[in-house]
């Protein structure tokens, strides 16, 4: 199993009376940076402890590491507006909020700082055009930021939280399973062939596969939560060893950021415990902002990451190999091949149809059509 990252597994979960901290004053924070308050108490975030500081920000933005040297990607940040926090000012604590999922955690704000757009936008996104939706939300954000650590008091139960494992969670799990050497695969999809293809080469050369799909708030056309765990549900129950395979959630939204986020979502996976963890084509990637290997290219900047990438090249079908091939494999002409295009399957769902079975299984397409609305609207 992996270290986690940073060499301590971050716990911030402290059970305090609400007397103890009722005088405090409150702010109410969005959903998204109350997932950002739950993954840096459970460890997900591990080495953070809260939100990020200046000195901090500056060197994730233009070193890609935080300011002691750990590999640090896409900074975790919380934004104000000058308004909401007027009566506040560095060394007070707080109560941040949000009904969605009961969050109440204590913030120390240690610092309170400004910050550049367009400059935080081209580094983590490497583009300033607001039609990327990472940098549009970017844009979208509140003039000021907090670093502080965090506490968290109380959260709520939630739909999913059967497969919400946290850090310690999964840890307990591949001990019990035995398993040594485990690879993660990070998803924001019902399983197309390609990506099973992709899993299942890399569990050959380890003890066991976490399929740990991304839960949370994506991008319109994107598939609903529900649907890519149902469909996963069905794909496992059907094509999958029990002994072999795990599927658990990340809360976290997705952001789109290419590269960044391949580093990003190997850190996460690292402090779940994981040993490996794949990057195939254009991973998190979003239009054509990004070339397909770019998120291979850039792990070769961390040779300290601390977890090993599972490179994998384009999986299509190839007719006349009568298998899944990718351009390492396979010497046949390009009208041979069947991609497993995701635009191209939900056209085909969206319409009521079945996709082939070369590019999904039948029982998953299946699943899929069964909800009315798949998709995020
Ligand atoms: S992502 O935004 O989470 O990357 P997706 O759920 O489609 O999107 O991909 C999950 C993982 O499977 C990523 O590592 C991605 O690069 C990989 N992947 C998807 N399709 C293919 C394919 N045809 N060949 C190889 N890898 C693929």
């Amino acid at each position: 199993m992996s270290k986690p990252h940073g060499g301590k597994l971050i716990n911030r979960l402290v059970k305090k009376e609400s007397s103890d901290v009722a005088e405090l004053p409150k702010l109410e924070i969005n959903t998204d940076l109350s997932e950002d308050v739950l993954n840096i108490s459970k460890g997900v975030f591990s080495p953070l402890e809260g939100f990020l500081y200046d000195n901090d920000l500056e060197s994730v933005v233009k070193e890609k590491r935080l300011a002691d040297d750990t590999p640090w990607t896409i900074p975790i940040l919380l934004d104000f507006d000058k308004q909401d926090i007027k009566d506040l000012k560095e060394g007070d604590a707080v109560l941040l909020t949000n009904k969605e999922n009961g969050v109440l955690a204590q913030l120390d704000i240690d610092e309170i700082y400004t910050y550049d757009k367009k400059t935080l936008a081209q580094a983590i996104y490497h583009t300033k055009d607001t039609d990327h939706p990472g940098v549009a939300n970017v844009y979208n954000m509140k003039q000021l930021l907090i670093g502080g650590k965090i506490t968290l008091l109380d959260c709520k139960i939630r739909q999913f939280d059967n497969y919400n494992l946290s850090p310690r969670e999964t840890r307990f799990l591949f001990k019990e399973k035995g398993w040594r050497e485990i690879v993660a695969f990070q998803t924001r999809n019902p399983p197309h062939i390609g990506h099973e293809y992709v899993q299942k080469t890399a569990l050959t050369f380890v003890d066991g596969v976490l399929i740990n799909p991304i839960i949370g708030r994506k991008k319109v056309g994107d598939f609903k939560d529900e649907v890519i765990l149902s469909s996963y549900e069905t794909l496992m129950k059907h094509y999958y060893l029990k002994e072999r395979a795990v599927m658990s959630i990340l809360r976290t939204s997705m952001k789109y950021a290419g590269p960044r986020e391949a580093i990003h979502h190997a850190i996460m996976r690292k402090n779940f415990g994981c040993t490996h963890f794949i990057v195939g084509r254009d991973h998190a990637g979003v239009g054509n902002y990004y070339g397909p290997y770019d998120a291979h290219d850039i792990f070769s900047e961390f040779p300290d990451l601390g977890i090993i990438p599972v490179f994998f090249r384009s999986f299509s079908r190839c007719t006349k190999c009568d298998s899944v091939v990718n351009d390492k494999i396979c010497p046949h002409d390009q009208k041979y091949h069947i991609n497993f295009s995701g635009k191209k399957i939900r056209e085909l769902l969206t319409n009521g149809e079945i996709p082939s079975e070369d590019m999904m299984r039948k029982e998953v397409a299946e699943t899929i059509l069964r909800f009315d609305k798949p998709f995020v609207e």
